[in-house]
């Protein structure tokens, strides 16, 4: 993929965005009418997706509290790494150490706004807007550079944005997983989850409704079996490749997910 492209540099307010969307499934107000009228209209099918981001971003923070902990990891390369919320993954892994060095990758316009006032907030600490199908882009971003030291362990973190890029030989998920971790070093961590159903219809309907409302900035939902597949050769740490609210859970209050008809899938791999 060329560097900076189809990366927008304005905000739409009337075309939802995966982003704004999953802003408002956490709580958050960086979104729109029409980000919150497209969120209505999929609860209509998919009503546990609020409970599925909340656990989702849970998810997220401990894996990471569990690398920097247990793992000793102190570089994290967040792609899609959304709006900032609560806990993002600087004040996790910092919260651990306070040198850990995080850079956040989106290419939504709105991300790179208000991540660059909240989570730009020390030297430890960039964002940059970038496809992250861009991995050549990415991995020599001058913050990149600054921050990442390619010698030493890095995790590569792809939490709920698999979903948003389609199938392709040279740029789906499998493409640039297999491009990242290949230019990771041994001890190195990919971290990877995204929406799949086993049921044809949620995925056709849901992959529909998202394309047409995000005006193609959409992928696909996918079934478990792919999401293994992009762990193949990697070493999965315990408990597996799983529904992520089960990933090492720290506590029994979690959202419930009433309804399955989709779930966040995925785990962590060790590079070899
Ligand atoms: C559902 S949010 C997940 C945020 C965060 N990773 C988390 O799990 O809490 C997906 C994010 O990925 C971003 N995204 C979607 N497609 C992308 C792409 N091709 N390149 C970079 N970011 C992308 C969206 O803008 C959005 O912020």
């Amino acid at each position: 993929m060329q560097s900076g492209s189809q990366l927008s540099t304005s905000i739409d307010a009337t075309v939802p965005t995966a982003a704004r969307m999953y802003d408002y499934y956490l709580g958050g107000k960086d979104n729109y009418a029409a980000d919150r009228a497209a969120v209505e209209e999929l609860d209509k099918v998919v009503p546990s997706t609020r409970a599925l981001a909340l656990n989702n971003r849970r998810f997220l923070r401990r894996v990471v509290r569990t690398l920097a902990a247990e793992y000793g990891v102190r570089q994290f390369l967040d792609h899609g790494s959304g709006l900032p919320t609560q806990d993002n993954v600087h004040q996790v892994a910092q919260g651990v150490d306070p040198a850990a060095r995080v850079v956040y990758v989106d290419n939504d316009p709105m991300v790179l706004v208000h991540g660059r006032a909240l989570l730009d907030q020390n030297e430890q600490t960039a964002v940059i807007q970038a496809d992250l199908r861009d991995t050549d882009g990415i991995l020599s971003h001058p913050d990149t550079a600054r921050l990442i030291d390619f010698s030493q362990p890095v995790a590569a973190l792809f939490v709920s944005v698999l979903h948003c890029i389609p199938d392709s030989d040279t740029d789906g998920p499998r493409a640039v997983a297999r491009r990242v971790a290949e230019r990771l070093v041994p001890g190195s961590f990919m971290v990877m989850c995204q929406l799949v159903s086993e049921d044809p219809r949620v995925r056709d309907f849901v992959t529909g409704f998202m394309d047409r409302t995000t005006q193609g900035h959409w992928g696909r939902v996918r079934q478990e079996k792919d999401v293994a597949e992009l762990f193949d050769g990697l070493d999965v740490l315990e408990p597996g490749l799983v529904e992520v609210s089960t990933w090492r859970p720290d506590t029994e209050v979690a959202p419930r997910q009433l309804t399955h008809e989709w779930i966040e899938f995925g785990g962590v791999g060790r590079i070899r």
